[in-house]
């Protein structure tokens, strides 16, 4: 089987009556990625959408040689990057491995994130861990300017050139960044670090696919072919232009209708605390696609059963602007029988020869009827397992529905002007040459 949009939990929330009002627009949203993409916003960032086929196969094979490489040298590898050049990454470790893999990595290079915040406690405690392991480092930054990653990079580079040397260092650096511009590329040039390329076209938030997720995501032992054959098999399935047929299109329907109808959070669920990290990625692709000019849900997320004790009060009885994007999965990696005790004493033996997945699955029944019954409309999204291909599929059905959703929406889903707002204050505050004056007037406000 595959992906599956079930909409058995909509009936109360969402008509075909409305389906069939928006399909028009949706149409619409579709055609901006196909025929009328010529006066689409945001058009020159179309690459990811037949990036699973059309990727670059050399770099690829190089992909799999520099991943081979650092399992092969290094007890660790310290990834850099922030937002998109990160979370995709992580996400697919996560999801595929473990959100436990750096305790569980036994033959495989433990994996670590920085430069995704300016922490000196969480920069600190990696430069730490390093001292002591041989280590590797792929920096990663499309634009190849954004501060939180080149500060890291400046602390980990010498890190590396003082345990290895500065020769030895800059073979185990490795680069994913634009492939001609940038602060990082003339960096990465004039010290000879291996380089990969975001390809133009690719917006961070859309590049998992590329070099900036495989390179990290195949170090740490995930199958990249499956990967890119399960984001292929979506692009294959999710090109049907009749919105009827199309899962990802109804989904990006419902999302507007729900919107339209006061539904102003989004929010992203799962039963398995693996896809915590999936959910991060998914509020970066839906936030700062969709978020600007005064519209876009808000998307939030939760991990249930875990979340039900801290939000599921709000869920069921609090204001009434969400609705939920439930990812369920048929099969578990793996899975726990609950065994009968001669005195049941903790009153469990009901659960006797069941297994944990089983009443992972009750936990989402009960929830799903609880929440619809409190006006909470439901999306369900079923998929098969929690492994590579069909994180593929759902990373393409991911990006396709927000780039449709934001069309929809009328947004460009594709810039976010938004950013760079925080840059220029944090950029004068810190003194950088040219934000003199705007530093003057910041101060004062301070
Ligand atoms: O989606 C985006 O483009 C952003 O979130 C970027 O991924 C993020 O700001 C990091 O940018 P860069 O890769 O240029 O360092």
């Amino acid at each position: 089987m595959a992906l599956n949009l079930n909409c058995r939990y909509l009936d109360r929330f969402v008509s075909e009556e409305e389906l069939a009002a928006i399909a028009p627009e949706v149409d619409h949203a579709r055609s901006c990625l196909y025929e009328n993409r010529e006066t689409a916003a945001g058009n020159t960032h179309h690459g990811w959408l037949t990036l699973p086929r059309d990727y670059d196969k050399e770099e690829f094979a190089r992909i799999k040689a520099a991943a081979a490489k650092i399992r092969s040298d290094s007890e660790a590898l310290v990834v850099i990057g922030i937002g998109g050049s990160y979370l995709g990454a992580r996400a697919a470790i996560e999801f595929v491995r473990s959100k436990n893999y750096n305790l569980l990595a036994k033959d495989d290079p433990k994996v670590f994130f920085v430069g995704n915040s300016i922490s000196p406690t969480e920069i600190g405690e990696i430069m730490e861990v390093c001292r002591n392991l041989d280590f590797s480092v792929n920096v990663i930054s499309k634009s190849g300017t954004t501060t939180e990653p080149a500060v890291a990079f400046r602390l980990f580079k010498k890190l590396l050139e003082e345990k290895y040397g500065k020769e030895q260092a800059a073979g185990r650096i490795y680069v994913t960044t634009d492939k001609v511009k940038g602060t990082l590329k003339a960096l990465a040039d004039s010290e000879g670090y291996a380089e990969f390329v975001v390809p133009d076209g690719v917006g961070g938030r859309y590049s998992v696919l590329t070099a900036v997720g495989l390179l990290p995501i195949a170090a740490a032992g995930v199958d990249i072919d499956a990967l890119m054959a399960g984001a292929a098999a979506s692009m294959e399935k999710y090109a049907e232009p009749d919105m009827w047929k199309n899962d990802c299109y109804r989904y990006a329907a419902i999302r507007n209708i729900l919107y339209r109808k006061g539904k102003k959070i989004e929010l992203m669920v799962s039963y398995e605390p693996d896809y915590t990290l999936m959910n991060e990625w998914l509020k970066q692709l839906f936030g700062e696609s969709e978020g600007k000019d005064g519209k876009g849900l808000f998307p939030a997320s939760v991990i249930y059963s875990t979340d039900l004790h801290s939000m599921g009060q709000y869920v069921q009885e609090g204001e009434r602007h969400l609705f939920e994007t439930v990812v369920t999965f048929r099969e578990p990696k793996r899975d726990v029988l609950v065994e009968a005790t001669a005195e049941n004493a903790d009153g469990l033996n009901f659960l006797a020869g069941r297994t944990l997945s089983y009443i992972n699955r009750k936990a989402f029944e009960g929830t799903v009827l609880a929440h619809t019954d409190g006006d909470v409309p439901n999306v369900v999204i079923e998929a098969d397992k929690m492994d590579a291909f069909t994180l593929g599929e759902l990373f393409y059905f991911f990006e396709k529905a927000c780039a449709v959703s934001g069309y929809i929406l009328g947004v460009n889903p594709f810039n976010q002007p938004g950013v760079e707002s925080y840059k220029k204050n944090m950029f004068a505050l810190l003194g950088k040459p040219g934000y003199e004056e705007l530093a003057g007037a910041l101060r004062e406000r301070l």
